[in-house]
């Protein structure tokens, strides 16, 4: 949800902040501005549409380049419509200050009324041109530093924010402050500059020294001097720690692969081989997870398992559920985080809360935790984002090792996200001996083969493209599967839509006689999850059921497949393995098939339309 970058230091800042926006981007991609001080004036450019729409824009004014203090923001609106005056950065009233934000202060609207009846007129209708022109009343009447006028104003504001300030009466000083958002702080040699972004992407190339405030935390950042952090709300300075940054420039980059979410794919052999590093020590017959073993009574003796999530990751969660309760036979409710939070759940110190996310900065997700601590339950998160605030916040956790992932459709995510959730389930199976020697071992041979056999089924491409191309004009899809393919039906609609724009629904296999069944005609795709382990019998019923009633049939099965493969339209043949292991497999067709339509529909594949990677509000 919208990206920072800011600049202060000794080189030109315009290359830094539009590069570092362009990371960014996928966090919002509705409209994109930058501020560059030259020493004398503030240039501000600001668009609706992409950074490389900006980006043409200041190229036509190089003169708009030149300084060496910069801002920069890519919007994914929340108030006010994507256009030009609302994007950001914001300046305030007299023009001195000006302010990009990433998150939602929701009582902007008691404090912009005051501020009108104090004379303030405004030109957007964000939220954020309020917040700057707060500070600047604050400033006035207090006749104080920006830093206290930053602090006093965030006093007054309800919401989540990342924000960084500039002054242009103090031009060797950015203020940046955090509740709810990320913002990382990139530091120079001996402080002689520094960087703010919402992750740490944009300044890679400069520096591996990172701070990342704390919600409740704000720095003044003054070249030549360290920055000074303090609690926001009680004056308290704060020690900051300064990170090394482990991501390499690669990880960030497209690799030679036409998309983010290509390469991405295309990464997860290596991304599940990293999530099983240290951690399946297949030779000793071991599941090796601290933060489970040194929480193992926990587990054992939780009552339930309730995993929350959001999205694909609450689809992760739905794998999960099968998987805790067929191998570790432990009960598992999944709950969207969002509907979690707000409907009073009943929760105990006897339950275990398993809280899924990429980002780990869904904001949804995030209080979910909150709400589950606040009632006495031990919360575990599952986060991809090493530091994030959803890693923070759990009591312990596992990281899913996937690497960056920067297209907004979640894939490699995902799969290292039920990886996890296997791994956690053998080590519980093997536990509370829900699973017997014979059953884990060939649980775990079985896990071993799985990168191999992705890279075996990403050859499949091909033939995933010549189906693509068959059924990219449908208007409507649906999927189905069974049993721990049910909710891999779910994602693979999930992705079909996000990215393409195509109604598509996922269903259990046999729900479809329940209603959607109605849909299917001769134009109707119908996506079945058919590996033969499992409900297979059933679910070949079901795509007889199709088959007269004249929908298309394109069938996932097991290598070898002869049932499905008479019936069907097309089929798409996965490598053999334990059914509670599929997902892992049946995944990988859709995310291709998805990648193949939105590029023949000439879609933005790693920007959906409307879409964000980090869901940062409500
Ligand atoms: C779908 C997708 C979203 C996210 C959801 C949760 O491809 O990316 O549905 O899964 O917004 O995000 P995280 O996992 O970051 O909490």
């Amino acid at each position: 949800m919208c990206g920072i970058s800011a600049y202060i230091g000794y080189r030109e800042a315009y290359p830094i902040v539009i590069n570092g926006l362009k990371r960014l981007e996928y966090r919002g991609y509705d409209s994109a501005g930058v501020m560059i001080y030259d020493g004398k004036k503030m240039q501000l450019s600001k668009t609706k549409g992409k950074v490389s729409d900006l980006e043409a824009i200041i190229n036509s004014n190089p003169e708009k380049k030149v300084g060496k203090i910069g801002m920069g923001h890519t919007r994914w609106a929340t108030h006010g419509i994507p256009n030009d005056v609302n994007s950001h950065p914001h300046p305030s009233q007299s023009g001195n200050l000006v302010l990009v934000h990433n998150g939602i202060i929701e009582n902007y609207d008691t404090i912009k009324k005051e501020l009108i009846r104090r004379g303030y007129t405004f030109k957007s209708d964000t939220d954020t041109e309020v917040l700057v022109n707060l500070i600047e009343e604050v400033k006035k009447n207090e006749d104080c530093k920006l830093g206290k006028a930053v602090q006093l104003a965030l006093t007054n504001v309800v919401g989540a924010y990342a924000i960084a300030v500039f002054d242009k009466d103090k031009p060797n000083e950015l203020i940046v402050a955090r509740l709810g958002s990320p913002i990382a702080i990139g530091v120079g040699e001996e402080n002689n500059e520094f960087f703010v972004a919402s992750d740490a992407s944009p300044f890679l190339e400069y520096t591996k020294n990172a701070i990342y405030l704390e919600d409740e935390e704000m720095a003044i950042i003054r070249l030549g001097r360290p920055a000074k952090v303090h609690k926001i709300f009680d004056d308290s300075l704060v020690d900051p720690m300064i990170q090394e940054l482990q991501l390499s420039l690669e990880q960030i980059e497209k690799g030679g692969y036409d998309h983010f979410m290509l390469k991405e794919i295309h990464e997860q052999p290596k991304a599940i081989t990293d999530t099983f590093r240290g951690r399946m020590l297949a030779d000793e017959n071991i599941i090796k997870m601290s933060s489970v073993q040194d929480n193992l009574d926990k587990f054992l003796n939780a009552n339930r398992i309730i995993i929350v999530g959001c999205g694909t990751s609450w689809h992760a969660g739905l794998v999960g559920e099968y998987l805790f309760e067929d191998l570790a036979r432990i009960p598992v409710e999944v709950e969207y985080a969002s509907e979690f939070r707000y409907r009073n759940p009943i929760i105990t110190d006897k339950d275990v809360v398993i809280a899924i996310s990429q980002s780990g900065e869904t904001a949804d997700t995030l209080a979910a935790i909150k709400l589950a601590k606040s009632k006495g339950a031990f919360v575990y998160g599952v986060c991809n984002v090493v530091g994030s605030s959803i890693a923070r916040e759990t009591h312990a956790g596992a990281y899913t090792h996937a690497g960056p992932e920067i297209g907004v459709a979640s894939t490699k995510a995902f799969t290292t996200q039920i990886t996890v959730l296997t791994l956690i389930a053998l080590k519980l199976g093997q536990a509370n001996k829900s699973l017997s020697d014979e059953r884990f071992k060939n649980y775990i041979q079985k896990m071993q083969l799985i990168p191999s056999q992705i890279q075996k089924l990403l050859n499949i491409d091909s033939k995933v493209k010549e189906i693509a191309a068959i059924y990219k004009d449908a208007k409507n899809c649906l999927y189905l599967g069974r049993g721990f393919n049910f909710p891999v039906a779910l994602e693979g609609a999930l992705k079909l839509k996000e990215i393409s724009y195509i109604h598509a629904e996922g269903y259990p296999a046999a729900e479809m006689k329940h209603g959607p069944i109605a849909l299917i005609d001769e134009n109707m795709p119908i996506f079945v999850i058919a590996t033969n382990k499992g409900h297979y019998d059933k679910v070949v019923s079901n795509i007889q059921e199709i088959k007269s009633r004249a929908g298309k049939i394109i069938a996932v099965v097991t290598e070898g497949d002869v049932t499905v493969k008479e019936i069907a339209d097309h089929v798409i043949e996965i490598p053999e393995t334990e059914e509670a292991l599929t997902p892992l497999l049946t995944t990988i067709p859709f995310q291709l098939l998805s990648y193949h339509i939105a590029v023949m529909l000439g879609k933005n594949v790693d920007q959906p339309r409307n879409l964000a990677k980090s869901v940062t509000v409500e």
